[in-house]
């Protein structure tokens, strides 16, 4: 993969397509999820080694309870094993994994596996993976909104001089940049409400590669678009 160039900061990736990936291979579902972490790992290094500082990965979103009990299962307990069996790889890559989304409603053994991997890796300064589980943009915004009142309540905070630094700050991750560049696999091009707040600027990417087949080809591809980008922010170009 190609070093030329700085790459974008904050890299989120919408994994998508385990489960036509396995349908192609005339295989159960959990096949395509299985290669789906095979992939995740082929990414991690790949964005630690080219020194991307912070990546995002939708690994379970608030609507996707809404899938069989039997895939919620495979899928929750896939997660589970990914975390126990990776952490202490990543903690000699010396990167630092954080999971981000409502962990009430998780078991107390993957809350364990995610207590621990967050321990273990805690000292990383490489590259920062946020892991989403039982995420979603809309439940941060609720979760933001909810720490916003109590700031209120108890007097911290005014309401009618809330801003946008104050609103980040209350974020259930408040150090987690804007996103600089998302990745969506699989032809999809929706947000399937992965960050909202720190979408505001990103510049968006899709392929029609499932997630089980991503890899350096489609990250290179997708970084090179990227630095054809002008990115303007409301201002002029630079150019
Ligand atoms: C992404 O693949 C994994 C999760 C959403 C957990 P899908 O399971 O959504 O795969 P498709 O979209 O059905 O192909
Ligand atoms: C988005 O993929 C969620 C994750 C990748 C975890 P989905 O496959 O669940 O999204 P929709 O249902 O196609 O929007
Ligand atoms: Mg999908």
């Amino acid at each position: 993969m190609s070093t030329a160039r700085t790459p974008p900061a904050h890299v989120a990736i919408i994994m998508d397509g385990n489960g036509r990936w396995a349908q192609q291979h005339l295989r159960p579902r959990a096949f395509g999820h299985k290669a789906g972490r095979v992939a995740v790992d082929r990414v991690v290094t790949a964005c630690a080694k080219v020194g991307v500082k912070t990546l995002s990965l939708y690994a379970f979103s608030t609507e996707n309870w809404r899938r069989p009990p039997h895939e919620v299962k495979i899928l929750m307990e896939l997660i589970e094993t990914a975390l126990r069996e990776e952490a202490e790889k990543m903690r000699k890559n010396d990167i630092r994994l954080r999971v981000l989304g409502d962990r009430t409603p998780l078991s107390a053994s993957l809350c364990n596996a995610i207590d621990e991997a967050e321990a273990l890796t805690a000292d990383g300064t490489r590259m920062n993976v946020v892991l989403a589980i039982n995420y979603s943009g809309q439940w941060a915004l609720c979760e933001t909104a909810r720490r916003l009142a109590q700031a209120v309540a108890r007097g911290e905070l005014q309401a009618d001089t809330i801003n946008e630094s104050d609103f980040a700050a209350h974020r259930p991750m408040p150090d987690l940049p804007p996103v600089d560049l998302l990745i969506r696999s699989s032809g999809e091009m929706r947000l399937s409400n992965f960050h909202l707040w720190e979408l505001a600027y990103a510049e968006l990417w899709f392929t029609d590669v499932l997630w089980p087949d991503f890899g350096e080809a489609q990250l290179d591809a997708a970084f090179a678009a990227y630095h054809h980008r002008d990115r303007r922010f409301g201002a002029l170009s630079h150019t």
